[in-house]
């Protein structure tokens, strides 16, 4: 296809998908007696949205994991989970032994994430790039819920040639979604809290074998059945292991207890094997 029947093609589709949302949000007003009042309440909320600079979240919150279903569900391999609105691209290349950069006085219990990516076949795949991000242990994103330093608890990094990594972080909270803004005060109209159970964010790829979004969960968390965004998928819950004993501190070198989880991922190659 060239340019000019690609932008066509595209063009089609843009009026095919716009066609039919007006269509159904006509029939939602119709079917559900829309006032003029609810109308306008609509319209400034949405306004306010805008203004705050919250419409990502909102729409992730909301909507996100259908997208995520519709382009990824039923895939072979690890399964899928939604990007949200925090993901910040470029994070810096580590080196190993990979450690996620971290304020010199990060708060929370160290983790050490471990795991080896495979192919569908159970062939161990090296060089897989896996771009991680996630919360403090406050429940905050750098660049988002504060500014520096920019890719602080963010890193890319890659599998060994046995498919293994490992990286040293801290525990990630279970987070709140900003509550103070439009989105929170919907949640709160609508009787719901606004929490995530606590995750770690992971992009894999490596060439030949398809891109995979998706989110770690821990085993045990108080939101793990509730939360806001209702993306937990039982298949991508892992342990989290407390080590406190001697011969365990001694392992690490560390004084205090850590936390270690482990995850296997497995890619798929698709069309590409
Ligand atoms: C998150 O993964 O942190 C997230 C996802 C959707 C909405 C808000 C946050
Ligand atoms: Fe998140």
């Amino acid at each position: 296809m060239n340019q000019v029947e690609a932008s066509a093609s595209s063009g089609r589709r843009l009026e095919g998908l716009f066609v039919a949302l007006v269509e159904d949000l006509r029939a939602f007003i119709r079917g559900r007696r829309v006032s003029y009042e609810e109308y306008h309440r609509a319209l400034e909320f949405l306004a306010r949205v805008g203004a705050a600079g919250e419409l990502p979240l909102l729409v992730d919150v909301f909507l996100e994991t259908m997208v995520d279903e519709v382009n990824h569900g039923g895939r072979p391999g690890t399964e899928s989970c939604l990007e949200g609105p925090y993901y910040a691209r470029g994070a810096p290349l580590l080196e190993p032994p990979y450690v996620l950069p971290q304020r010199a006085n990060e708060g929370g219990d160290v983790l050490f994430f471990s795991g080896r990516v495979r192919s569908t076949d159970g062939a161990p795949l090296a060089g897989v790039l896996l771009d991680l991000w996630q919360a403090d242990a406050a429940g905050r994103y750098s660049q988002f819920n504060y500014e520096e330093p920019r890719f602080n608890l963010r890193g890319r990094l890659q599998t060994d040639d046995d498919g293994r990594f490992e990286v040293r972080t801290v525990v990630p909270a279970s987070y709140e979604i900003p509550k103070a803004g439009p989105t929170g005060e919907l949640l709160s109209a609508l009787g719901r809290h606004a929490f995530r159970p606590a995750h770690l964010h992971v992009k894999l790829s490596r060439e030949g074998w398809e891109p995979l979004t998706t989110q770690l969960y821990m085993d045990g968390d108080p939101w793990i059945d509730s939360d806001v965004v209702g993306a937990v998928k039982a298949a991508l819950v892992a342990r989290l292991v407390k080590r406190d004993s001697p011969a365990d501190l001694e392992e690490r070198g560390l004084k205090r207890p850590y936390f270690t989880l482990g995850y296997d991922f497995t890619l798929d190659p698709g069309e590409h094997p």
